[in-house]
This record gives structure tokens, sequence and C-alpha cells, in this order.
């Protein structure tokens, strides 16, 4: 079977395309590598001989999706592909509708042509805003109200994907949705083959380990008097292969004209400190701290309550160690010290 994953050279993807191939899927990536790295494709292509098509091109061009659905017969599609950086996207608002709202539109206006019948969506932790203490850890009927355009058009993505799961159904031609909610995603692959390097970089745990390996000179901790144990903010970090896996069971899961939403993490928080503690633990090197003032946006804690996966699925996250995480993460950036090192930059 063939499956499509879209955004596949980023991280999430790149691991995603991986895991497929080793279950023995084919697969195609489409992929703009506007933060994606053709180094990835490359080495999963030799890794897997004949069984990875990458496509270098926008999920927004709909004649062009159509047609590799089509010509594939392909009936799976996973959607990675967005730009998600919550700062960027309040500087760049219209930006993050065009790429990841229309962008989106049009992928699903492609499936639906083609009789596309799962899909798989990368939703974000983001949609819910800065819900209410007494919501946290978080469930999926949390209302929704995203507070940076990163969220915002996330959220309107999975709308559109419940009006259409809807219509479908009506029309007897029915579709299976799926929208995950990811929280942190941490950590690289046990097989060293792929790790996380996105540029700019804005995820803690490979902040943290830049200072470990020299890359930066120090951490900076936004914020210290937070209503937290230690006065840092609390997230959610889950392992990316963990992350897939849930993708996998999800994919084999959906029936026809379901539309669900799950949260993505371990349901356990560590804090900012916890997470440079860690790190230097995984790493053994000194990490150096700097104080900074609290970024506007930032809630005290966000954790997921993994519940629902679990009871329908009977998933749950296998690494639930921050310091597993940064010790996976660190093997490859250990090997890696630049990356991909293959000119992949943010514009
Ligand atoms: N990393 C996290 O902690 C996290 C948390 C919550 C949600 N997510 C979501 O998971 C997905 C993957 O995140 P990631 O961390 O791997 O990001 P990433 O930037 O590494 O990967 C995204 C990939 O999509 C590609 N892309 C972007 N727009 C595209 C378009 N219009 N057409 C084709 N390709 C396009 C990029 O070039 C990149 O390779 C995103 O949708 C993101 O919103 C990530």
């Amino acid at each position: 079977m063939t499956i499509l994953v879209t955004g596949g050279a980023g991280y999430i993807g790149s691991h995603a395309v991986q895991r497929l191939l080793r279950d023995g899927h084919d697969v195609v990536a489409i992929d703009t590598l506007f933060r994606g790295h053709a180094r990835a494709m490359h080495l999963l292509a030799r890794a897997f001989p004949g069984r990875l098509t990458f496509i270098h091109a926008d999920v927004a061009d709909r004649a062009l999706v159509e047609g590799i659905l089509r010509a594939r017969g392909i009936r799976d599609v996973l959607h990675f592909a967005a730009m998600a950086y919550v700062g960027e996207s309040v500087e760049e608002p219209l930006r993050y509708y065009r790429n990841n709202t229309l962008a989106s539109l049009a992928l699903i206006e492609a499936c639906d042509r083609a009789q596309v019948e799962r899909l798989v969506f990368s939703s974000t932790a983001a949609t819910y805003g800065e819900p209410d203490a007494s919501r946290i850890p978080i469930r999926e009927d949390c209302p929704q109200h995203p507070i940076n355009p990163y969220g915002a058009s996330k959220l309107a993505v999975e709308r559109m994907l419940a009006d259409w799961c809807a219509s479908r159904a009506r029309a007897g031609r029915p579709v299976a949705v799926a929208c995950l909610r990811y929280f942190n995603v941490a950590g690289s692959d046990a097989s060293g083959l792929l790790g996380e390097d996105h540029h700019p970089e804005t995820h803690l745990v490979p902040l943290v380990l830049q200072a470990a390996v020299g890359v930066r000179e120090a951490i900076t901790i936004f914020g210290a008097d937070y209503p937290t144990p230690d006065g840092t903010c609390v997230r959610d970090y889950i392992h990316v292969e963990d992350l897939v896996e849930a993708h996998i069971r999800v994919l084999g899961a959906l029936r026809p004209g379901e539309w669900r939403a799950y949260n993505l993490g371990t349901g356990r928080g560590a804090s900012v400190r916890e997470v440079i503690d860690a790190c230097r633990r995984a790493t053994g090197r000194e990490i150096t701290e700097r104080a900074g003032a609290r970024r506007p946006g930032d809630p005290p804690e966000l954790t997921a309550d993994p519940g629902a996966i679990a009871r329908d699925l009977g998933w749950k996250a296998r690494v639930t160690s921050i310091e597993d995480m940064a010790a996976s993460a660190w093997r490859w950036m250990l090997a890696h010290p630049r990356g991909y090192d293959d000119g992949a930059g943010g514009a």
C-alpha cells in the first residue's frame, strides 16, 4: 500500500516516513524543503531502495497532489506539512493562514476528488490556547480558543476536516479523519539516521542540547516566577517515535465516516529547569543558564490527558522520562553537530 506523507522531509514527517517504510508500505513524500531536509529523504531512499518517492512541491498545488493520489491509487494521507512557530505566526499571520490553512484546503480538495479514505492531520495543543487551570491536564473536550495565528490556522483545518467528513458521510461516500493534537515533541529515532534540525530552532530540548554541544553559549529561561513547583513553565514532552506509533495505530483503527481527535503527550509535565537538568545528566556536560523575562502568551502549565487514545486504541507513550528523550536527541546531535548540514534554512 502507498501512503502520502506531506511535510515528509521535516522532523516528525521524516520519522513517520521511516516507520511506514519499515512497516512495508511504499511512501510518496511531498515537501517544499522550506524547512525540511533533502538529506533526510536521500538517507531514507538509500535505506529503502525503490520504496520512497520524494516530490519537491507544495501541498497547495491541488492539481499536482490530485494527480499523484490518482496515479498511485493512494487511500491514506498523513498531513504534517505546516509552518509551526508561534512567534513567527504572530509576526506574519497571513503567511500562516496561507501555508497552513489554505494549503490544507487545497490538499483536502485533492483528497476529496481522488477518493482518499483516511486522513490524519497534525494538529497541536496550541489550538487550546490558555485553558483554565481547572482544565489541566487537557482533555479533548477542553474548549479550543487559540491565542496565536499558528493555533488558529490549525484549528481552522480541524473544522474544515470535520465538516468535510460529515458531508461525505451524508452523501454516502464516507471518509475517515483524525486530528492529533501534539504537545511538545522531542527525541530522535533509535537507529541514529534521523534527527531534529530546525532553522531557526525554537524547541527547548534541542536548544538546551545546542548549549551542551557549544553551538550556543547558554540557555535562557523565560520566567522563573510562574505558579509552578520550581517557578518555570511546565510542558508535556512526547518522544517522536511514540508520536509516530500513535499515527500508525490511528490509521489502522479509523473506520469509514469517523472523525476522531486525540491529544498526544505522556500526561506528565516537565518544567524548563527539569528539562535542563535532564539534559545535563544525558550529556554529562555543563550547560549555562541565563535568566530572561516571561514571554507573553506562555501559560504556566500545559499537559495532556492522553486517556482517550489509551482507552480507544491501547496507545501509551513508552518513553516517559525526559532524560531518555534528551539522550536520544543527544546521540544524533553528537553525530551531527551541524545538523543535516544540507544548506536548508528558514526564510
Ligand atoms: N514539533 C512539535 O513539537 C510539534 C508540536 C505540535 C504540532 N506539530 C505539528 O507537526 C507537524 C510537523 O512538525 P515538525 O516539527 O516536524 O515541523 P518541520 O518544520 O520540521 O516539518 C514541516 C515540514 O513541512 C514542510 N512544509 C511546510 N509547508 C509546506 C507546504 N505548504 N507544502 C509542502 N511542504 C510544506 C516543511 O518544509 C517541513 O519539511 C506540523 O504540522 C506542526 O504544526 C509539531
